[in-house]
């Protein structure tokens, strides 16, 4: 059965670099995503949602709602079909974010019914991801990591304290308690992490046959 993994973690977490490595890895075998995009047209309301300073500038729900609307996006156009037809899908970022960040991270608890009921619409008789590992970093060191990163073209993303940093990370905890949730300690180097994210897969019976090559 083929099985859909996202991974997330907070801005600065090396989660980039661990999805290269996969990709490395596991090449063709695996259909390979990221939210918001993936898709043609998932791909333009990330442009709106990452890019546009006006969206910066509208509502909370409205956000909210640009961020489901990529994902039924990518679910209809990429992971359903991927996962039909017995490919694996692994995305770079998914509903975990919109938890974490916009119900947590920006203060939005009134928005976690209609998370709930999002989910429900856009997981409906589609498949929920099997697993989300998160690559999980004190406050402090992501927010640091965030900031140093030159290579990082500055969105209105980038620009949060650390009481925000701090919030997006309960988020993931609390999201944790009601999802499938391996955290991985991003603060090692990126082989260890590497490793770690490959006995999370065996574990979780995503790719059991690594259990023979990692310990
Ligand atoms: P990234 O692709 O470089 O990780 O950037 C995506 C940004 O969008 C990142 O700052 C996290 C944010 N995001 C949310 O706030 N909510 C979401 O639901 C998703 C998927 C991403």
């Amino acid at each position: 059965m083929a099985k859909y993994v996202v991974f997330d973690g907070m801005d600065g977490s090396g989660k980039g670099t661990q999805m290269k490595l996969l990709e490395e890895k596991f090449g063709d075998s695996i259909v390979f995503t990221r939210e918001p995009g993936g898709t043609p047209f998932a791909e333009e309301i990330r442009k709106i949602i990452r890019d546009n300073p006006l969206a910066g500038k509208s509502t909370a729900l409205n956000n909210f709602l640009l961020f489901w609307a990529a994902r039924e996006e990518l679910q209809h156009n990429l992971v359903v079909p991927a996962l039909k037809v017995g490919k694996h899908v692994f995305s770079d970022r998914g509903d975990s974010s919109t938890y974490a960040f916009q119900i947590w991270g920006e203060e939005h608890k009134e928005l976690s019914h209609l998370f709930n009921l999002m989910r429900k619409h856009v997981f409906l008789e589609r498949q929920k991801p099997d697993l989300y590992i998160v690559f999980d970093l004190p406050a402090e060191v992501a927010r640091e990591r965030a900031m140093q990163d030159a290579s990082r073209e500055k969105n209105h993303f980038d620009t949060r304290g650390l009481a925000y940093y701090k919030r997006v990370r309960k988020g993931f905890r609390e999201f944790a308690e009601h999802m499938p949730v391996e955290f991985i300690d991003a603060t090692r180097s990126p082989e260890k992490i590497h490793r770690s994210v490959l006995m999370a897969l065996a574990k979780n019976m995503i790719i059991p046959e690594l259990a023979l090559v990692v310990d």
